[in-house]
């Protein structure tokens, strides 16, 4: 053959490679640097007062023949005992701002009822009340997150619901708790005053919400040692004024947080894609919406740094996920959607970025928990499944309260139609005991990729893996077959002191820890 010929075939060769991107993915870990802890509560979560997520999802009530310790569901309480939710946000969401904390203690059976407006237009009995949800919260070893009411609530009434939570002396809401059943104190820290205030919670102006939040939180005070961790309500998405105006006009010594919400919505908010039933462009449109959580985190985050350099005021990320059309045959205003494969590569990447952003990212909450949204548990009647998004959330256990460290990856990429995303998302953090852990989701629907991780500054000697895994992305549990997405052990890689190769396979999430 010529030589000109020769240099033509290498040349194609070589465009070829570059083409479909393969041998291009390598990962180098800094593993012996880094001091920024990533908050456990990065990885809470959110049960609002919504469809079945409390009423059928964590609560049936003790006379229920459906098995339950004190009314609250065994099955659903048992997988969460068994993820160690660090926290749980509640009653919600657009209902926070429409519920009164008194209609709910008390006599069960003497408690109002009063109309779920935002959801269904059901009628709420109140069952389910402060006591219900704060011994829930006890029960599944959580810290409780409760949003008052701004809305269509008043300054006395959060004022004495605090009051009622917290005191532990002489005081006629103490009295009340104590008459109600509760003698000491439950001590609560995590406090949101008002929710998503710029729509559902009053349609209120920024300027106006920022000064409703300096009175509010003037009276929602400190008892004893117990210290408030005062959140409020924050941005819709990219609306960064929202921020600016707050940030401006809170003192930065009244406010622990600033929340921001961001679902990742497929198709548009009128038109939503299917939670199950998409292909190969659609599953990357997603996944392309879910990433851009990162600039939008950057961007609220630069806001902040403008008015808080030294990071005091924490960004809570109290509500993020997917939000697809409701699985046909169910009440439209109950949110109910099926959660596959895609769904937990959003979680993973969601989390990997979170991780990422975790000198500001304080708190994070998935919505929903139960049968709502990206929900990582679903239930019948009287069983239970424990979706994709579950077994993420299980995999990056490691990840709370690790050390993120620092490091940098190249990654090939994959397109389907217009969509186009690098196929690896990756976060790398270090356990009190120095195991390293290394997150990576291989989104890319059909190719394994073979991974070069470079361990700088660790002379490791054994590693281990888990995977999520399932055949396709569309790939999720039913009631009829619930282990078609399942963590599993994983061994397909090979550990050599600072080096580490790994075959990542197609439409996986992966936690891999070395030590
Ligand atoms: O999570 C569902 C709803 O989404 C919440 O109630 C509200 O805060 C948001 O708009």
């Amino acid at each position: 053959m010529k030589i000109q010929n020769k240099l033509v075939l290498l040349l194609m060769f070589v465009c070829l490679i570059n083409f479909y991107g393969f041998g291009q993915n390598k990962l180098i870990v800094n593993a012996d640097q880094g001091d920024i802890k990533i908050s456990k509560h990065i990885y809470g979560h959110f049960a609002e007062h919504l469809g079945r997520n409390i009423y059928g999802g964590i609560w049936v009530g003790p006379d229920s023949e459906i098995p339950n310790e004190n009314g609250y569901r065994l099955d659903v309480m048992g997988a969460l005992i068994d993820l160690e939710i660090p926290n749980l946000r509640w009653p919600g969401g657009c209902f926070a701002d429409e519920y009164h904390w008194t209609d709910g203690i008390g006599d069960p059976k003497d408690r109002p009822k009063m109309v779920n407006t935002h959801w269904g237009g059901v009628t709420e009995d109140n069952s389910f009340g402060t006591h219900e949800f704060m011994n829930f919260a006890k029960r599944i070893n959580t810290e409780p997150y409760i949003t008052g009411n701004v809305g269509s609530g008043s300054v006395e009434e959060m004022s004495k619901w605090i009051e009622y939570i917290n005191f532990d002396g002489l005081s006629p809401m103490a009295e009340l708790r104590k008459k109600n059943g509760q003698e000491e104190p439950w001590g609560i820290v995590y406090w949101g005053v008002g929710n998503e205030n710029w729509g559902c919670g009053g349609n209120m102006t920024a300027e106006y919400y920022a000064n409703e939040y300096r009175r509010y939180a003037t009276y929602a005070r400190d008892y004893g040692g117990n210290k408030l961790y005062k959140i409020a309500g924050g941005a819709n998405s990219w609306d960064l004024n929202w921020t600016e105006v707050l940030m401006k006009n809170i003192p930065l010594n009244m406010m622990d947080g600033l929340s921001l919400h961001y679902y990742t919505v497929t198709g548009t908010w009128q038109v939503k894609g299917s939670a199950t039933n998409f292909d190969k462009e659609t599953y990357l449109e997603t996944l392309r919406k879910a990433a851009a959580i990162d600039d939008l985190i950057t961007r609220h985050s630069t806001i902040m740094d403008k008015y808080d350099p030294q990071k005091k005021v924490a960004l809570i990320l109290d509500e993020w996920g997917t939000w697809y059309e409701v699985e046909p045959g169910t009440n439209p205003g109950f949110l109910y959607q099926q959660n596959t494969m895609r769904d937990a590569h959003v979680a993973a990447i969601s989390l990997n970025i979170f991780n990422k952003h975790a000198e500001r990212v304080h708190m994070a909450n998935l919505a929903q928990t139960v049968n709502v949204l990206q929900a990582i548990i679903l239930t019948t009647e009287d069983d239970m499944i424990l979706t994709p998004t579950y077994h993420v959330f299980d995999l990056y256990k490691p990840h709370k309260e690790a050390t993120l460290i620092n490091h940098h990856l190249v990654t090939e990429e994959v397109s389907f139609g217009k969509e186009k995303m690098k196929s690896l998302h990756v976060s790398t953090s270090k356990s009190d005991d120095g195991t390293v852990n290394i997150s990576i989701a291989n989104i890319h629907p059909d190719r394994k990729i073979d991974l070069d991780v470079e361990l700088r500054g660790l002379n490791a000697s054994n590693a281990s893996a888990e995977i999520v895994t399932a055949p396709s992305i569309n790939s999720h549990n039913t009631f009829d077959n619930k282990e078609v997405v399942k963590k599993a052990p994983f061994k397909e890689f090979k550990l050599n002191k600072s080096s580490l190769k790994v075959d990542v396979p197609a439409n996986s999430v992966l936690m891999i820890r070395v030590k």
